[in-house]
């Protein structure tokens, strides 16, 4: 019922206290290297699933289970494949691509030796200030309940059938239940004060889909509702998940989150254990947890028949895993089939990319012929990190530079692919400047720098408020007559009426991940002129006519949007019944004093 993190539990350590679960939190690596090789991760999943054999007489040892953040690919390793974030996957409304995805998240996880994700997440954003807006795929729950089966399966494959949880597939958790996408002002981790039958029609429906589709372990939220912390919910977590959902599988608790349901630690376990947490992921403090929870047995707050009931639910997924009868975790991958960072998986995410952009903007600037002087301007243009976001190597998604992504291609470097023998050439600038032939078409590439969870919480939503460098460049580029093409990377919509203006067309990108060359796919028309490929995106969330537009949900009585739920344009719709300037004085709208974003602070030191 104890899982701990590699980083503070030794293999000895996890036998030596019969833990059941280990995981590897974002940026947390085998040795602590970042760069760890996938050999390097598979000799760690040995170590742990040997010591706990050695550890006990029996050869019925009952088998560690590892747990990771795959949320966009396995994106915690080195190498790996990173495709985009949830919210430009909701863009691309497209069941097959997500099952696609899971299948090969699960195989890049497996080969890794490692046997569960924490994903999908199924949360329904309502208020864009969230930091964990782009974790989730759409502000409707329709997308959440179409994704939830088809990630599921292909993470998991179908139960009762052959492949089930065989080689080269993975646990998959639902998460976080219940209703962190619906907290007052967007606030991280804060209190959610809709009805329950918001909870049940708008946050619960993609869980369902997922408990359908046979999801075996599902995560607790750390918000609250109506004031009381969901990690001590006992209705929610039992009487709704395991009764009237019929999840018969865990309940892992998150980073410490049972902690936050009482002042007293030992009290707070034993709450969230009686309230339905099966499983306890502890943040560094797993020692205290174990006495912790021994302690509230002995004192008879915690039963032995409650003990008995999650002890039987992490054994009935570990049998159904097979863990109990499959080799050594560095045996566990499909024996063939694509491994860590695979080509197969690579063209994939470029796919992804290209149906997930949303075009918002095109006075006819776009498509771009290949044989053109292209410059390339804006810090996200040859930045892959930036293009990944958080939950990237590191947990931020900070602190990375090209060099980690060794499979990896930025925008720019697809920005040169098209336009290099083809008669044509890209040239990167990133302030915009340019010596003496001017360019015939200028692309700028701007956007949030990574970020995840509670700092990436926001008191507003105007872009330049945060970053008014990109639109200072294009202002100096339309000066200059040159055509300008932005291509914004977010993780939410933001308030850009200033830049929206400054630029001939208008790309959202979202989040894409390590395959950038999907954009120019998109951008660019084919080798032979033909256009290979044009916009498929529909925005999944409203994009706000200001600064302080939200929440601004579809289906709102006073809904107003700047771009509405679903738009998206393509390259055959006329330019011509576009709305030439948007009003750019609303930013100034009752923006908060504080034009910085808002960190709430980690919920754990990390
Ligand atoms: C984080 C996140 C959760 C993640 C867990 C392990 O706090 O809330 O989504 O799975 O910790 O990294």
């Amino acid at each position: 019922m104890v899982q701990a993190e590699i980083a503070n539990a030794t293999p000895e350590e996890v036998a030596e206290f019969a833990l059941g679960s280990i995981l590897n939190g974002g940026g947390s690596f085998p040795g602590g290297d970042k760069h760890a090789s996938v050999d390097d991760w598979r000799a760690l999943a040995d170590a742990y699933h040997d010591a706990v054999r050695r550890s006990t007489q029996s050869d019925r040892a009952v088998p560690i289970l590892w747990g990771t953040d795959a949320v966009h690919g396995h994106s915690n390793v080195y190498g790996a494949t990173v495709f985009p974030h949830n919210i430009g996957l909701g863009a691309a409304r497209d069941g097959d691509l997500m099952e696609a995805i899971a299948v090969a998240t699960a195989q890049e996880v497996a080969a890794t030796g490692i046997d569960w994700t924490f994903a999908p997440t199924l949360a329904v954003a309502r208020d864009d200030r969230w930091g964990r807006t782009y974790e989730s795929y759409a502000e409707h729950p329709d997308v959440a309940v179409d994704y939830a089966s088809r990630v599921v399966t292909g993470l998991q494959g179908v139960p009762g059938e052959a492949g089930f949880l065989g080689p080269g597939r993975i646990l998959a958790t639902g998460k976080h239940f219940l209703g962190e996408g619906h907290t007052t002002d967007g606030r991280d981790q804060g209190d959610v004060a809709c009805t329950e039958e918001t909870l049940r029609d708008l946050h619960a429906r993609g869980h369902q889909a997922a408990i359908a589709a046979g999801v075996q372990t599902v995560m607790a939220a750390f918000n609250s509702w109506h004031g009381t912390k969901v990690h001590g919910h006992r209705y929610l977590l039992s009487d709704v998940l395991k009764g009237a959902l019929g999840f018969d599988g865990f309940v892992v608790s998150d980073w410490d989150g049972f902690l936050q349901v009482a002042e007293d630690r030992a009290e707070a376990t034993g709450r969230s254990v009686n309230a339905g947490v099966d499983m306890l992921m502890v943040g560094v403090e797993w020692r205290a947890a174990y006495h912790d929870l021994l302690q509230q047995v002995s004192t008879g707050a915690v039963s032995m028949a409650r003990i008995d009931d999650a002890v039987r639910r992490i054994l009935r997924v570990k049998a159904r895993a097979g863990l109990f009868s499959r080799p050594r975790p560095s045996r566990r991958g499909a024996v063939e089939g694509p491994g860590v960072g695979d080509p197969v998986h690579r063209k994939l995410a470029r796919r992804a990319v290209r149906r997930s952009l949303v075009l918002l903007k095109n006075d006819g600037v776009l498509p771009l012929r290949r044989d053109i002087r292209v410059l390339v301007a804006g810090d996200g243009a040859d930045n892959i990190g930036k293009q990944c976001g958080g939950w990237t190597l590191t947990w931020q998604g900070t602190g990375n530079d090209n060099t980690d992504f060794p499979n990896g291609t930025s925008l720019f470097d697809g920005f040169v692919q098209a336009t290099a023998n083809h008669g044509g050439a890209a040239t990167l600038s990133p302030d915009g400047e340019f010596a003496q032939d001017p360019p015939d078409v200028a692309i700028v590439v701007f956007g949030e720098d990574p970020y995840a969870e509670g700092d990436g919480d926001r008191d507003h939503l105007s872009y330049s408020a945060l970053d008014s460098e990109p639109l200072a460049i294009l202002r100096r580029l339309q000066e200059r007559r040159i055509p300008t093409v932005s291509v914004f990377l977010t993780g939410r919509p933001m308030w850009v009426n200033p830049e929206l203006n400054a630029s001939n067309a208008f790309v959202v990108a979202w989040l894409p991940g390590t395959e950038g060359g999907g954009v120019a796919d998109v951008l660019f028309r084919g080798p032979n002129g033909k256009l290979d490929h044009d916009f498929h995106g529909r925005l999944s969330f409203s994009w706000p006519r200001h600064a302080m537009h939200t929440p601004l949900n579809v289906g709102d009585t006073d809904y107003g949007p700047l771009f509405p739920y679903g738009f998206g344009l393509r390259y055959g719709d006329a330019a011509a019944d576009r709305p030439g300037r948007f009003d750019e004085s609303d930013s100034a709208r009752g923006l908060p004093a504080s034009d910085r974003p808002r960190t709430v602070g980690s919920a754990y030191p990390r």
